[in-house]
C-alpha cells in the first residue's frame, strides 16, 4: 500500500509558527514519526508540502497514478478551496483530513471544511498525533475496503 501525505500552506513553518497553537514539532519531525509508523504498518509513504493551491492539486492528480490513499492537512485551503475538494473528488482515492489544532474551537471561519464532505473522515485537535491517528485510520479503512 502506498499513501501520499500532503501538507498545505505554511506547514513548512511548523516549529516556529504560532507554537502555542501548532506545537513545537517541525514538519520533518512529523514526517519522521509518520515514516516510523508506516514501517510498522507495512505501507510506504510519499510526502509533499506546498504553499500553492495548484501544486497541491497537481500532487493529488499525480497520486491517482500510483497511490492508494491520501492523508491531507490542507491548512488554510481547508476553508476556501473548492478546487482542492474537486481534485480529491476527481481522483476518488480514500482521503483522511487532519489538523493539528481543533478547528472547531477556533475562529468561526475555521469551522467550515470544504474538504470534509469528500474525506473518509476528519481528525483534529491532537497536535502532531492527529497525523499519526489519521494514518492509522486511512490504513485501516483501505485494508477493510480491499
Ligand atoms: C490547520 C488549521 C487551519 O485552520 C490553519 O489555516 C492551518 C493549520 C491545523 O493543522 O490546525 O494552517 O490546518
Amino acid at each position: 500500500m502506498k499513501l501520499l501525505v500532503l501538507h498545505g500552506p505554511n506547514l513548512n513553518m511548523l516549529g516556529k509558527r504560532e507554537p502555542q497553537v501548532y506545537g513545537t514539532r517541525t514538519l520533518d519531525d512529523i514526517n519522521c514519526s509518520l515514516e516510523k509508523l508506516a514501517d510498522g504498518l507495512g505501507c510506504s509513504l510519499s510526502f509533499y508540502q506546498s504553499n500553492t493551491e495548484g501544486e497541491l492539486i497537481n500532487a493529488i492528480q499525480g497520486a491517482a497514478v500510483d497511490c492508494d490513499g491520501i492523508l491531507i492537512n490542507p491548512a488554510a485551503y481547508t476553508h476556501t478551496s473548492i478546487a482542492i475538494r474537486d481534485a480529491l473528488s476527481a481522483v476518488a482515492l480514500p482521503c483522511v483530513e487532519v489538523h493539528l489544532s481543533n478547528i472547531h474551537r477556533r475562529e468561526a471561519f475555521r469551522h467550515i471544511s470544504l474538504i470534509a464532505p469528500v474525506a473518509v473522515g476528519q481528525i483534529c485537535g491532537f497536535g502532531s498525533d492527529s497525523y499519526l491517528l489519521g494514518l492509522r485510520a486511512l490504513f485501516n479503512h483501505i485494508k477493510t475496503e480491499a
